[in-house]
């Protein structure tokens, strides 16, 4: 198998070190791997002038897997779009025709406490995120920055799917509430969008091919209420490209921190990128503090999906639940009585027990 290491900016390196390492220690023990690095985001526009090169599409292209760590900064912020950091990903994600965005929210015993809800909110919590990950607001004509007729500037974007488009993530959604507790929440705007009335009516229509999962749906902004209210209510919630990335992150909370997040984004076939769902955090950039277990998680879905190894993926997801049980923290989840580690120890602790 091979892998593309693509760390990006910020915290990326840092955390996608750590992801490495778990693979480097499975390698040692016999698991079929290569991994190859290269540049993207800020960083490859530093050193080439863009923040995709050429040679880092054809690597992702030709690899089986992906490990992405993160991208951006506020020094690349007024750079033309498409030499901006963050369209890197983006084109990356449509080059690849990654449509399907995993973005687990699983409740950890040992950081009940990490969390900013009560314990009866979080306990127990095991619900998937999907979000369509190509389409939406974020790659539809028009846009811009433009003049009106009065010479006053309007900005404009443009909401937009496909039929095709919202029946595939439908089918993803309804297959892999298949695998849990059969139940489907669709998450739009039906009630004001026209894009959104359409998202309803395909997903309505989708669900009837899968008489056996229950389809519920809800508008965003109630969503964003009751995920904080009673998320236990969910097994799987699909939503659009932008809904869906405001939800995770606010999702992340009920874990504890949005460093314990990772995601999967998939397409047709086995292979997958595979990134924590934070940003590159120029705030703690450098200083050995970000929480790497995003990456590592991100790994174990790499494993899972892409290797077909869900006995490695198990593993590895033991090590991190184990790691915590014994008490070990990084900044963002530290609480009373726990033990402040650093990014790099905090993946020692990880391979430490996936070696014992
Ligand atoms: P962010 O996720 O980088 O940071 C939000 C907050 O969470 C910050 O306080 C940060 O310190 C904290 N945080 C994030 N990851 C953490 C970790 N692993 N451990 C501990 N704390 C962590 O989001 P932002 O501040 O909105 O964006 C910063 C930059 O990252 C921007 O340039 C943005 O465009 C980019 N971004 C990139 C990605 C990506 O590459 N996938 C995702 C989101 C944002
Ligand atoms: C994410 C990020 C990206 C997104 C940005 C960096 C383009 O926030 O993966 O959640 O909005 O999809
Ligand atoms: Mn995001």
């Amino acid at each position: 198998m091979k892998v593309a290491v693509l760390s990006g900016d910020g915290i990326g390196p840092e955390v996608t070190r750590q992801g490495v390492k778990v693979l480097e220690a499975l390698a040692r023990e016999g698991l079929a791997i290569e991994m190859e690095t290269a540049l993207i985001g800020g960083c490859a526009y530093d050193a080439g002038g863009h923040p995709l090169p050429e040679a880092t599409l054809a690597l992702a292209r030709a690899a089986d897997a992906i490990l992405f760590g993160a991208e951006g900064g506020f020094e690349y912020e007024t750079l033309p779009r498409g030499l901006r950091p963050g369209d890197a990903l983006l084109t990356l994600r449509q080059e690849l025709d990654l449509f399907a965005n995993f973005r687990p929210i699983v409740s950890v015993p040992a950081l009940i406490e990490a969390s900013t809800l009560k314990r009866e909110v979080v306990e127990g919590l095991d619900l998937m995120i999907l979000r369509e990950l190509t389409s939406d607001i974020y790659f539809a004509s028009p846009r811009g920055i433009e003049r009106d007729g009065r010479g006053e500037r309007v900005g404009v974007n443009t909401m937009r799917y496909t039929e095709s488009e919202i029946r595939r993530i439908a089918h993803v959604a309804f297959a892999t509430a298949r695998g849990r507790r059969h139940k489907v929440c669709s998450v739009d705007k039906a009630n004001v969008l026209e894009t959104m009335e359409l998202w309803r009516e395909v997903m309505t229509d989708v669900g009837r091919d899968y008489p056996d999962v229950e389809l519920t749906h809800l508008y965003v902004d109630a969503a964003a209420m009751s995920l904080v209210r009673y998320p236990k209510q969910f097994d799987v919630i699909v939503t659009a490209n932008l809904f869906g990335d405001i939800l995770s992150d606010e999702a992340s909370m009920l874990v504890g921190s949005i460093g314990m997040l990772p995601s999967a984004s998939i397409g047709a076939g086995r292979r997958g990128l595979f990134e924590p769902v934070h940003g590159c955090a120029p705030d703690i950039a450098g200083q050995d503090v970000a929480n790497p277990l995003a990456s590592i998680l991100s790994v174990a879905l790499m494993l899972r999906h892409s290797f077909r190894r869900p006995d490695l993926a198990v593993r590895v997801e033991d090590a991190v639940a184990r790691t915590l049980a014994d008490g070990y923290r990084t900044a963002d989840i530290v609480t009373p009585g726990t033990q402040r580690i650093g990014t790099e120890a905090m993946g020692d602790c990880v391979v430490a027990r996936l070696m014992a």
